[in-house]
């Protein structure tokens, strides 16, 4: 069954609570919440402080997506704000040895969160796989990140492919684009998580559109407890 996690990048940001339970009451799995440094894309989204009150209004997992060139100045502050999955970007790593994503990647897995590895479109696989047995999760960004509501470039179908035929056993998420109507083709090759901001926000009936989600694909996810609900 696939993990159904929608980005708040696509909630309405002056009522984000409300937004999250409609997802939570759903059935939805994880609450994706995009950061973005407006240097490393072209945008800005969401700080530690908004993590740190989503915590507190559901009991989703938070899988934390640093679109940043510098993830390691708020790592701390997203761990400590509650943060259950924190993925960066390996484009963010210069050569070897100065490239910061291995030690990042166990840092994070230290403090008992989901690591998480992500690419952009154009970026090749063989750059994530040095690092795969650190990993968690690997997000194929399936739009240039930045912004929600773009159209699912295609061409990372075969990197999906290539990812699950490594025989990788971690998620494998997907980011941007993703929709009713390409989710099986995802699934067919191998994705396990499904990021849906527009699809899901913009749905007139988040219930149903999860309930035929849920029946797309046939791979069990093991899903990585869900945290209590803390009172606010
Ligand atoms: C891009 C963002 C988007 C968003 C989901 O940086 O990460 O991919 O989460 O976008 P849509 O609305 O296409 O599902
Ligand atoms: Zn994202």
């Amino acid at each position: 069954m696939i993990v159904l996690a929608p980005s708040i990048l696509a909630a309405d940001p002056v009522n984000l609570e409300a937004g999250v339970r409609r997802m939570e009451e759903a059935g939805c799995d994880w609450i994706h919440v995009d950061v973005m440094d407006a240097h490393f894309v072209p945008n800005l989204a969401f700080s530690p402080t908004v993590v740190k009150r989503l915590k507190q209004v559901t009991r989703l997992p938070l899988d934390v997506h640093l679109m940043m060139d510098h993830p390691e100045t708020l790592l701390d502050a997203f761990m400590e704000a509650g943060a259950d999955g924190i993925t960066i970007h390996v484009e963010i790593g210069g050569a070897a040895p100065a490239n910061p994503v291995s030690a990042l990647l166990r840092k994070i897995r230290a403090r008992g969160a989901k690591a998480g590895l992500a690419l952009k479109p154009a970026t090749p696989l063989s750059a994530a796989l040095p690092f795969l047995p650190e990993a968690d999760l690997v997000l194929c960004m399936t739009v240039e990140p930045g912004f929600g509501g773009q159209t699912l470039n295609e061409t990372v179908l075969e990197k999906i492919e290539a990812l699950r035929n490594t025989g990788y056993r971690g998620y494998i998420e997907a980011d941007g684009g993703v929709r009713e109507d390409n989710l099986k083709r995802l699934t067919d090759r191998g994705l396990t998580v499904a990021v849906m901001g527009t699809a899901l926000f913009d749905s007139p009936n988040p219930a149903e559109t999860v309930a035929r989600l849920r029946n797309v694909g046939d791979w069990q996810s093991d899903l990585r407890g869900r945290t209590e609900r803390k009172e606010v």
